[in-house]
């Protein structure tokens, strides 16, 4: 990254917003944790550059803006929270709900809030979620999902995971993060994993180099190979803790939701220091092919493929049947 400034904070949310505040416009603080994190700011956005985590989007305002929004185009894609038959449950209360990777917990503060009788937990390597307003029965924890999650085996009836997975390596997927939400399931409870396809359809030619060049930030970012979208399927399946696996797939087209175009925007605006690292190309030139892309997005009605993973872990009666 350029002209860059780097931060290493063993960062309370604290450190992180003092952080947060020379760059954009900060907010409140709270408690403090074990995580060790290390900041790097470019073009006035913060990254995190930690040897052991390679995640490639900022974690600031910014982002937690751009994941409000998201939260709420999902919400028209998906018509629901969640597909794990789950609900009565939620409703009966006492539910113990994870949600990994939460960013600013907007997916969690409206769950908290229509299930007031079960207990929500946030986890993130970054504190952005909204201290100021959260409900009783909604917790947040910082914490590294490269390393075990600071949490009793068999802690959760439900957990919850959207658009985190694909940022890091398969192997890492499959030997780290997988497992460790395996083992943080209660029997008989469920595990939803949300992913996005790292592919788009019916592209224009700005499109496509875009893609191309995002291929290359995830392969210099440790997380080529098989991307993890397309091994979720066999890691669901042949688990033997797990059972009644089941999948829902949206074929969503950027022209239907003028908010996906946005984000297609903000994403590529965000990676542009990454690819121009690597590229021949000048800002300008970098600015002129996103908004061709932008333009082929409607012009070629674009779709992306986003789908939800779920299944059942297993109880001992169930092992029996
Ligand atoms: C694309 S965002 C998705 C956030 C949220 N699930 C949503 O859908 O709005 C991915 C989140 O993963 C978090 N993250 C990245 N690396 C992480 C790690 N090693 N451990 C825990 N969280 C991490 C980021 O801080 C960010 O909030």
């Amino acid at each position: 990254m350029g002209a860059n400034q780097s931060i290493r904070l063993k960062s309370s949310r604290k450190q992180y917003q003092s952080c947060q505040r020379k760059n954009s416009r900060g907010s409140q603080d709270s408690g403090d944790s074990n995580v060790d994190l290390n900041l790097v700011t470019s073009n006035g956005r913060i990254f995190l550059k930690n040897s052991n985590n390679e995640y490639l989007l900022a974690v600031d305002d910014i982002e937690a803006d751009r994941l409000h929004k998201r939260h709420h185009t999902q919400w028209h894609v998906w018509k629901s929270h969640f597909s794990s038959p789950v609900k009565t449950l939620l409703n009966l209360g006492n539910m113990n709900v994870l949600d990994v990777g939460c960013g600013p917990a907007t997916w969690l503060m409206d769950m908290a809030t229509e299930y007031p009788q079960s207990h929500f937990t946030g986890v993130d390597i970054v504190p952005l979620y909204p201290a100021d307003r959260m409900p009783d029965n909604l917790t947040f924890i910082q914490a590294n999902v490269m390393e075990d999650l600071p949490f009793e085996d068999g802690s959760f009836d439900y957990i919850y995971v959207n658009d985190l997975l694909a940022y890091f390596p398969g192997k890492c997927c499959k030997e780290q993060i997988f497992p460790d939400l395996l083992r943080l399931l209660k029997p008989g409870g469920w595990l939803e994993i949300t992913e996005y396809e790292r592919k788009l359809y019916e592209t224009g030619p700005n499109t496509e180099f875009l893609m191309d060049k995002l291929s290359t930030v995830f392969h210099n970012r440790g997380a080529s190979g098989i991307p993890v979208y397309e091994i979720l399927p066999d890691l669901f399946q042949n688990d033997d803790d797990l059972i009644e696996f089941r999948r829902e797939d949206k074929f969503v087209k950027y022209c239907d939701f003028q908010l996906t175009i946005s984000e297609f925007t903000y994403v590529f605006s965000t990676l542009k220091n990454m690819i121009l690292e690597f590229t021949s190309m000048n800002s300008a030139k970098y600015d002129e092919i996103l908004s061709c892309a932008c333009k082929e997005l409607l012009k070629h009605k674009t779709s992306f493929h986003v789908t939800r993973f779920y299944a059942q872990k297993r109880t001992k009666e169930l092992q029996l049947i």
